[in-house]
């Protein structure tokens, strides 16, 4: 860690009220709350209103971690979205967000990295932060999967879930706290497990690609299943590695809440409970970028971890993409 350390200075999330159980959708696909609860260890999900969309949820999101930064919104002089379900294709859903906040002329664009988008931006953001050109950035995971599914497809649609988490960056003097060395991965010869298929100038718009619903997430969970497994477990073991701790020394393990048994597979291979592992797919799914900020804002509401802990951070999605990063807490 550089003698400027980069902070998490304070957090929020906005999660739809809206609840959909798992009986819910059983009346909308083929299928049931046993299967989906065995599977993936989800038993409801948010899903977000008609005027709701990655831009309003990120934005109420970043309201709260500037509220909780104890900071005002004029002090924000970046703005970075992660999302793969943005408002629109052009312009950025940060720039929407920008615009919402009602903040200065200050830098704004998404980064696309799927899952991976929270621990993308949290780099991105905390490398431009150790430029010394900005003071504080927003990062934000925000998603209206909702929007992308199919809900004609049984094996995708029961498995996500909108929401938004958000964090402000700022400097500190103090060496050695905030955020440690991060790693990041990207395989894109695996593009074809997990994507959404038109839309882009591949297949752009058409009669044709809408009935053939081309415009929906795709997967192959099978095969994205046992990458997500071993991608996570080695990224973990690395980015404990590479910033010379052990499993022993992180009080709190935040994975990507993609599948319960992908979770409980990491830890096993750590050699961890599960009592360090925090998990909330049950209430959530899958929320994708919003993810990893969602859970890492109720575990310290939960008091999980505090000031001087180490939280491990943890993530895949499609690109292929995926990664591991440590932040030693201190707020
Ligand atoms: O966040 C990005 C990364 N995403 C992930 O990490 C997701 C990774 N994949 C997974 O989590 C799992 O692969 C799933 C939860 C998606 C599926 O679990 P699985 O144990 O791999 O099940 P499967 O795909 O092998 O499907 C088993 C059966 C199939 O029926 P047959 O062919 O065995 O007769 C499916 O048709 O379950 C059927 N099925 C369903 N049945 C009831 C698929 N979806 C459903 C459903 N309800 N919703």
């Amino acid at each position: 860690m550089s003698a400027a350390s980069v902070v998490i200075s304070g957090m929020g999330t906005s999660i739809p009220d809206k609840v959909v159980t798992n009986s819910d959708l059983s009346r909308v696909v083929d299928t049931s709350d046993e299967w989906i609860r065995s599977r993936s260890g989800i038993a409801e999900r948010r899903l977000a209103g008609e005027k709701e969309t990655a831009s309003t949820m990120g934005a109420a999101a970043a309201e709260k971690a500037i509220a909780d930064a104890g900071i005002s919104k004029d002090e924000i002089d970046l703005v970075i979205v992660g999302t793969m379900s943005p408002d629109m294709p052009f312009p950025s859903t940060a720039c929407l967000v920008q615009a919402q906040l009602g903040l200065t002329p200050v830098a704004a664009f998404d980064v696309i990295a799927a899952c991976s988008g929270f621990l993308y931006v949290l780099e991105t953001g905390t490398q431009l932060m150790r430029s010394g050109n900005y003071r504080n950035a927003l990062i934000i995971g925000s998603e209206k999967m909702s929007s992308i599914l199919d809900w004609q497809d049984r094996s995708t649609c029961v498995l996500f879930g909108d929401g938004a988490g958000a964090a402000v960056l700022s400097l500190s003097d103090t060496p050695n706290i905030g955020v440690g060395q991060i790693l990041l991965r990207a395989d894109g010869s695996k593009m074809d497990l997990l994507n959404m298929p038109a839309g882009g100038a591949c297949i752009p718009p058409s009669a044709e690609s809408v009935s053939a619903r081309q415009h929906f997430l795709k997967m192959n969970g099978k095969e994205v299943f046992k990458h997500a497994v071993r991608e996570m477990g080695d990224i973990t073991l690395e980015t404990i590695e590479k910033n010379g701790l052990t499993p022993e020394d992180i009080k709190c393990f935040i994975p990507h809440q993609a599948n319960i048994r992908i979770i409980e597979s990491i830890a096993k291979r750590l050699g961890v409970s599960m009592d360090r592992f925090y998990v909330n797919i049950d209430r959530y799914g899958n929320t994708s970028a919003a993810s990893i900020p969602i859970a890492m804002w109720e575990a310290r509401q939960k008091g999980r971890f505090g000031p001087g802990d180490n939280v491990l951070l943890t993530a895949f999605g499609a690109g292929l993409t995926w990664g591991g990063a440590i932040v030693r807490w201190t707020a």
